[in-house]
């Protein structure tokens, strides 16, 4: 048993347990460096927040981030194989924070409520719908905070786009255009993104995209669509097309020099909200020789062009009124309500920004700052996390319902696909994953 450094930290409000030393673990620590660095900043001095203790079956993985964490935090926590060790050595432990991949989510987040912590897991909340259902009966059960680590929606530009839309920047909302088309044949990032199993490429990138239009125009009813999986032999990426790569550097020497591809690698298909507007949504991660991102919404009014995720900008009004396009202050205008919180505020030094210029890297640790922040505070105070179980759930069967109508030629709806009723896609995967 390893010495434990729990009598040496102080007083924390915070005794965290991080589950997964991968790309995300070691993102989620720059996350927590960055809220450090601004927590004089907040009228509340912000929370005290301790890692204390990771775990990973991986050994070299869990010693990598336990010298990151104390290389960025200042602590270096004790280290376990598995969950259940870690909870057993560290009673002190109130919140699990888990960045495995996605295939053992819902198993380790029921093991951490049912022994009565907090949870923050990343997104996606679990690799099939009956996975996310199983994690929110335990939260239920336990009482405890159940949070999806969703980063995208907190950027400040997609609260300017909610702002603009809420107040009216294009009038009614009439159609949302989501594109994205880049990957060829490469691995994104690491080899299980690309096994049926985890929920694959397509979830793994699409329940962003699922978040941020269910954000933008509330919630979607009905889905009619098709998947395919197209490169079904994957190579490591000619160049450093990822922008994530930073954070996975250590691991990239170890890829496989092909991963045999199970999962799907196109979605496309259309949607409709429950206020009338429709959404037409693309995910091509086999795109070759292409690299494209479009969203768009059209409304009665104007059309919003809005920037690639985590790319600090321009968002583009375009109004039947204006000669000109707006991109920039005068964006505000047609936003009155937009006004930051004071965390995203200390974090980006403006209330109101329309745009900013930071790398990946920074942007990224801001964002997880902003998610790990939501989750603290919504235990400290006994409220719900903006992202909780349900929203987490609505992202994950907004994805499967593309491929559940195309397995059974028809449109779906969203209340049946969250409900689990005979969704015969997603049954091979729960077969897969132990949950039938
Ligand atoms: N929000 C974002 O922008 C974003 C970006 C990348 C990844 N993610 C999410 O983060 C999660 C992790 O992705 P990643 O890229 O870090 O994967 P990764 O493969 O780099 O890291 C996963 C780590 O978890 C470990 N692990 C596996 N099973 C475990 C278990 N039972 N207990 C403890 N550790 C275990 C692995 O050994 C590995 O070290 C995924 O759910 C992914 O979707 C989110």
């Amino acid at each position: 048993m390893p010495q434990s450094n729990k009598d040496s930290i102080g007083d924390p409000a915070h005794f965290v347990g991080l589950v997964g030393c991968g790309g995300m673990g070691l993102r989620h620590l720059y996350g927590l460096q960055a809220l450090q660095e601004v927590a004089g900043q907040l009228p509340d001095g912000g929370q005290g927040v301790a890692v204390v203790a990771v775990c990973d079956p991986n050994r070299d993985n869990a010693e990598f981030i336990a010298d990151n964490a104390e290389k960025l935090l200042g602590l270096r926590p004790d280290i376990y194989a598995t969950q259940a060790e870690m909870l057993a050595a560290h009673p002190e432990i109130n919140e699990i924070d888990i960045t495995t991949g996605s295939a053992s989510h819902h198993h380790l987040v029921v093991e951490a409520l049912e022994a009565g912590r907090h949870v923050l897991v990343e997104k996606p909340l679990a690799a099939t719908v009956r996975g996310c259902n199983l994690t929110l009966a335990a939260a239920r059960k336990s009482g405890k905070t159940l949070a999806v680590a969703e980063n995208v929606r907190r950027d400040p530009l997609n609260r300017l786009v909610k702002a603009l839309l809420q107040d009216g920047a294009i009038g009614r909302p009439y159609l949302v255009v989501d594109y994205i088309a880049t990957g060829g044949d490469s691995i994104l990032l690491t080899p299980w993104r690309h096994q049926k199993e985890t929920g694959g490429i397509l979830l793994d990138v699409g329940v962003h995209s699922a978040d941020l239009m269910r954000y933008y125009l509330g919630d979607i009813t009905t889905v009619s669509g098709v998947t395919r999986l197209l490169e079904k032999t994957r190579y490591p990426s000619p160049d450093k097309a990822v922008v994530s790569e930073f954070f996975y550097k250590r691991w990239l020497p170890d890829l496989p020099d092909k991963v045999e591809a199970t999962a799907e690698d196109l979605l496309s298909g259309h949607f409709q909200y429950a206020s009338g507007a429709v959404g037409q949504w693309t995910i091509m991660q086999a795109a070759h020789s292409d690299k494209r991102n479009m969203r768009l919404i059209y409304g009665s009014k104007g059309v919003l062009e809005l920037p690639p995720d985590r790319s600090g900008g321009p968002i583009v009004l375009r109004r039947d009124d204006l000669a000109n396009p707006l991109k920039d202050q005068g964006l505000l205008d047609y936003a009155p309500s937009y006004r930051l919180d004071p965390l995203t505020v200390a974090l980006f030094g403006e209330s109101r920004p329309v745009n900013y210029q930071l790398s990946f890297e920074e942007i990224d640790r801001r964002l997880v700052a902003i998610e790990l922040a939501d989750f603290f505070e919504a235990v400290a105070a006994g409220k719900n996390p903006e992202v909780d179980g349900a929203e987490g759930r609505k992202a994950v069967a907004m994805v499967y319902a593309f491929f559940e109508a195309g397995v059974l030629g028809r449109s779906v709806t969203l209340a049946e696909v969250e409900q689990d009723q005979g969704m015969p896609y997603q049954q091979e995967l729960n077969v897969l994953l132990g949950l039938d």
